[in-house]
């Protein structure tokens, strides 16, 4: 390969590089929707603002603060009774989502947490997968 070749090879790396650290959209800094726009908004709403009095918000739940830890269960099998948190929410269901992969459930967690949650924090998938290993 000539020094030429070489050069506009070196400069489209560089262009590469440059491009993919840019900020594209917010769905580079506000993690990825794609789990929450495919198993969620449907009843929590785009912007996790729930449905009246039947879906609770997601935004300032507590499953986003203090008890992250216990958000990828509460995905996973779902929800019969009353939760304590639901503020006005009655005794309705909440399916399980027990099909999704490890890295979808920690996708899932990033997404609700860096544009709902308390913490700001990401989480590692070998967290999530502990946290998954200790459901009730
Ligand atoms: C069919 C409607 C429905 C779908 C789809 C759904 N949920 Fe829910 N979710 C509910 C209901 C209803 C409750 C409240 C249950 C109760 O209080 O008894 C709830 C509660 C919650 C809570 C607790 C909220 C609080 O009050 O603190 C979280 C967190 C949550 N859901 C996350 C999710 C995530 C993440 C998904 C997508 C994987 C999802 N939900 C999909 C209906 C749904």
């Amino acid at each position: 390969m000539s020094a030429e070749h070489l050069l506009s090879w070196w400069r489209m790396l560089l262009l590469l590089a440059a491009a993919a650290l840019l900020p594209s959209g917010c769905s580079d800094s506000r993690g990825d929707p794609t789990v929450y726009r495919k198993h969620c908004t449907s009843c929590h709403g785009s912007q996790g603002q729930g449905l009246r009095a039947l879906y609770p918000p997601l935004q300032g739940s507590a499953y986003l603060g203090e008890r992250l830890a216990e958000l990828p269960c509460l995905v996973s099998t779902g929800v019969r009774g009353t939760i304590v948190t639901g503020k006005k929410t009655k005794n309705i269901r909440m399916p399980a989502f027990s099909q999704l992969s490890l890295e979808e459930m920690s996708s899932l967690v990033n997404y609700l947490q860096l544009n709902w949650g308390t913490g700001g924090e990401t989480v590692a998938e070998r967290t999530v997968a502990q946290w998954l290993r200790s459901c009730p």
